[in-house]
C-alpha cells in the first residue's frame, strides 16, 4: 500500500497534507475511485473522463496531463506490487491561506493504492438490507466532489438500523444510493434513474447498461418511486467497489430471492472486469 502527494510516492501513513490544503479545509476538490483487476485498472478511460468532467465543473485545472496521470497510476501499481487494488485519486484546488475565493495556485494531486476492500460473498448471495432516506444533497450530484457529508450521514443512519446502504429519495423519486447507483427489474425490464445532474453517473452503471444491451434486456432510464422499487421483481445497487450487489430488503419490505436478471448481469459484468 502506497500514497502519492506533491509529486512523490510516499509511505501511506506519512503526514503530508499542509494545514492550508483546500481539500482538507473546504473539501474543495474532486475524486475518483478505480478498481484494479489482475493488473488492469478497470474502465480507466471512463474514470479519467469523469475526473476531467468533475474538475472542469468546479473550475479546477488538473495539475498533470491525462498521460502523466496514467503513468503515475501505473507506477503506483508497480511500486505497490498489488495485482488487485483500490486506487483513490483526489484533486484539490491547492494550498493557500484560508479564503473562500479561489487562490492562484496549482491544483494538488493525491493518490493512494490499497488492497481491495472485499464484500463478503454472503452479501452477494443473500442480498443487502437498505433504508430509504431523504436525499439532502445539493443540485450538482453529477460532480464527484469531496463534499460527502450528506452521503456519510445517510450511510451511517442506514448502518444504525442494520442496513448496508441508504437509498436516497428526492421529490418523491429514487435518486441513488449513498455510494452507489440503483437498478430495478420489473417484468424483465431493467429500470434505473436517468443520469441527470441529480445523480453521479456511475462507471459501473454504464458498464451494466452495456451488459444489459448485449443480452438484449430492455432498458428504461426512468425515475422510480419508492413504491415501485418495493414492488420490483429484483433490485440491485452498483459501484466500483461492490460491482453488482442484490438488495433483499427495502425498509421493511422483503424482495423475492429469485433474481435471474441480476445473476445474468453480474456474470456478464464479472467477465468484463476479467477482461474477457
Ligand atoms: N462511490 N453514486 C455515488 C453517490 C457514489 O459515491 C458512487 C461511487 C456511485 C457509483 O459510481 P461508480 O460505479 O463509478 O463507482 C454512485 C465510490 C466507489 C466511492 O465513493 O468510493
Amino acid at each position: 500500500e502506497l500514497a502519492y502527494y506533491a509529486g512523490e510516492f510516499r509511505d501511506i501513513n506519512e503526514a503530508v497534507i499542509p494545514i492550508d490544503e483546500r481539500g482538507h479545509q473546504f473539501g474543495d476538490g474532486v475524486y475518483e475511485f478505480i478498481r484494479v483487476y489482475k493488473g488492469v485498472p478497470f474502465s480507466i478511460e471512463r474514470h479519467l473522463d469523469r475526473l476531467e468532467r468533475s474538475a472542469k465543473a468546479i473550475f479546477i485545472e488538473l495539475p498533470v496531463s491525462r498521460q502523466e496521470l496514467k503513468d503515475i497510476i501505473h507506477q503506483a501499481m508497480e511500486k505497490s506490487t498489488l495485482k488487485d487494488a483500490d486506487i483513490y485519486i483526489q484533486v484539490t484546488r491547492g494550498i493557500a491561506p484560508r479564503n473562500h475565493l479561489f487562490p492562484d495556485v496549482p491544483a494538488q494531486l493525491a493518490l493512494t493504492i490499497r488492497h481491495p476492500r472485499q464484500t463478503p460473498e454472503e452479501a452477494y448471495e443473500k442480498g443487502i438490507f437498505t433504508l430509504l432516506l431523504e436525499d439532502e444533497r445539493w443540485a450538482n450530484c453529477y460532480i464527484k466532489s469531496l463534499n460527502l457529508l450528506p452521503n456519510l450521514l445517510a450511510k451511517q443512519a442506514a448502518a444504525s438500523k442494520g442496513c448496508k446502504e441508504a437509498i436516497l429519495v428526492k421529490d418523491g423519486y429514487i435518486t441513488e444510493g449513498s455510494s452507489s447507483n440503483v437498478f430495478a427489474i420489473k417484468d424483465n425490464v431493467l429500470f434505473t434513474t436517468p443520469a441527470t445532474r441529480k445523480i453521479l453517473s456511475g462507471i459501473t452503471r454504464a458498464n451494466v447498461l452495456e451488459c444489459a444491451q448485449e443480452q438484449a434486456i430492455q432498458i428504461r432510464e426512468q425515475n422510480m418511486t419508492p413504491s415501485f422499487l418495493k414492488d420490483a421483481d429484483e433490485v440491485f445497487i452498483t459501484s466500483t467497489s461492490v460491482g453488482l450487489l442484490p438488495v433483499s430488503k427495502i425498509d421493511e419490505v422483503e424482495l423475492p430471492t429469485f433474481r435471474p436478471v441480476t445473476v445474468a448481469l453480474k456474470h456478464a459484468y464479472s467477465l468484463r472486469t476479467a477482461g474477457t
